[in-house]
């Protein structure tokens, strides 16, 4: 029979995959000897073609059974999956996975761990560390691909974590580890291995501050699922979110804090967030914020100074700082609030950034408090997006934001229009613009009477 197409591969390894137009004796991806079989050539070189209705391989999930990493991967992981998990260096990846190997463990899967930066016995001492069964880890220290794939084939564990891969080394290539080139083919090399054999490989690789340097950024087209584990390195909470997911959404974010045995789930992200909360200052208020589809409750916090330099300062921390510039100038522009020769400092409390633009009316609301001193009673929450003419505009997801602060003991809620029902115990007060939203959040009382509320200032949706 003669080959059409000569690049159809002709030859397949039994143990890894990889295909080769030529026969070979020893497989150059997995190392296995005399693995190499022939394929059946097609009749024509074109491509199988299917109808969506065949029965496919049902992509049944394997769940880590750590809660908070299932919610954001969908369920669970997916045979043949290859998943890359990026992070900053020491913000907790290497703990992560060790935690997800313990719990796969637990439930009878079997596992192996590479590691190209730690010792076996460092690996051993956090294992230990974080209370996990050492006696089932499987984990071979080595940086180079060959070995792993070699041993790969040989342990054929379900799921094979990677601890870096930035350490690995592919024999063929002569660039070091770490290098663009390096990453990328030991990646494709990897995820071969995965889709020819259904094992699932979990890559943690490093990024920087810039989200730079030879790894994570280049594999993204490579791999079905990219989790990222962020957070302030000094602070102990840790979010985990999918940036992309070939199989779930990318819309749900794992809460954690790092303790000293390591990533603890939050159940009640919104109560930790606020426990530390000093009521009866000015300058504060809290906002409901939605972090992928979990609402969650956030204290943002302003002060503002006599400045005594030509360009006073302004100072976002866990905020956007050009939103906090704009809305310095709406409120200048609209509620005639001038803060020109004033440090001003704003800050969403407890660790956890809020990018929202969802988040400006509690912002500008933090920022008038602050200017003129008067508290805003600690029942209140404000929810909007503040636009140049200090419009309060609508924002997604406002019945969950709302349920969360009335679950909360919040009674009452500054938001923009579009509320048709407000949850029992949150009296909604429906905000034009952010002057309306200044004169109604001075005019509550402290258990959330609004009776003082001048009509036209606002519309009331719904009350106790
Ligand atoms: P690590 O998982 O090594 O980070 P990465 O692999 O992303 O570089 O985490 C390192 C930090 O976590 C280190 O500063 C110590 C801290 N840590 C704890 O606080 N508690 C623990 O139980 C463990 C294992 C680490
Ligand atoms: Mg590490």
């Amino acid at each position: 029979m003669t080959q059409r197409n000569p690049s159809v591969a002709a030859f397949r390894c039994a143990g890894c995959g990889h295909a080769s137009p030529r026969w070979f004796g020893r497989c150059p991806d997995c190392g296995a000897w005399s693995s190499a079989s022939q394929q059946q050539p097609a009749d024509s070189a074109s491509a199988q073609i299917l109808s969506l209705a065949v029965p496919g391989e049902d992509q049944a999930r394997l769940p880590t059974d750590i809660a908070e990493v299932d919610r954001v991967l969908g369920g669970g992981l997916v045979a043949g999956a290859v998943l890359l998990l990026a992070g900053e260096p020491g913000i907790g990846k290497s703990t992560l996975v060790l935690q997800l190997i313990d719990s796969l463990l637990a439930g009878g899967r079997a596992t192996l761990l590479v590691t190209g930066e730690e010792s076996v016995s460092q690996v051993a001492l956090r294992a230990r560390r974080l209370g996990a069964a050492l006696d089932s880890f499987r984990v071979a220290a080595t940086a180079s691909l060959d070995e792993v794939l070699a041993a790969a084939a040989l342990e054929q564990p379900e799921v094979l974590v990677i601890d870096s891969v930035q350490t690995l080394e592919g024999s063929a290539l002569e660039q070091p580890a770490g290098s663009v080139v390096q990453v990328r083919e030991c990646a494709a090399a990897l995820a071969r291995h995965a889709k020819a054999t259904g094992m699932i490989v979990i890559l943690v690789g490093h990024v920087t501050k810039e989200g730079t340097v030879a790894g994570p950024k280049t594999l993204e087209h490579m791999v079905d699922a990219v989790l990222t584990l962020e957070g302030e390195r000094t602070g102990a909470l840790r979010l985990l979110r999918a940036g992309k997911n070939r199989y779930g959404s990318c819309e749900e974010t794992g809460v954690f804090t790092m303790t000293d045995h390591g990533l603890r789930a939050v159940g009640d992200p919104s109560a930790m967030l606020l426990a530390d909360r000093r009521t009866g200052e000015a300058g504060s208020i809290v906002f409901p914020g939605l972090e992928g589809t979990r609402p969650v409750l956030t204290e943002i916090q302003a002060l503002v100074d006599d400045s005594s330099l030509p360009q006073p300062r302004r100072v976002a921390i866990g905020l956007d700082a050009r939103r906090l510039s704009l809305l310095l100038a709406v409120l200048h522009a609209r509620a005639s609030i001038e803060l020109a020769k004033q440090d001003v400092f704003a800050a969403a409390a407890g660790g956890l950034a809020v990018r929202e633009p969802a988040a400006d009316l509690a912002i500008a609301l933090a920022l008038a408090s602050a200017h003129v001193g008067v508290t805003i009673p600690p029942c209140v929450v404000a929810v909007g997006e503040v636009g140049l003419a200090g419009e309060v505009r609508r924002v997604p997801g406002l019945p969950r934001r709302l349920a969360e602060a009335a679950r909360l003991g919040f009674t009452v809620a500054l938001c923009p229009r579009g509320v048709e029902r407000a949850p029992a115990g949150l009296e909604v007060v429906v905000v034009d613009g952010v002057r309306d939203a200044i004169d109604a959040a001075a005019m509550v009382g402290p258990t959330g009477a609004s009776a003082q509320v001048p009509r036209g200032a606002m519309v009331q949706v719904g009350t106790l």
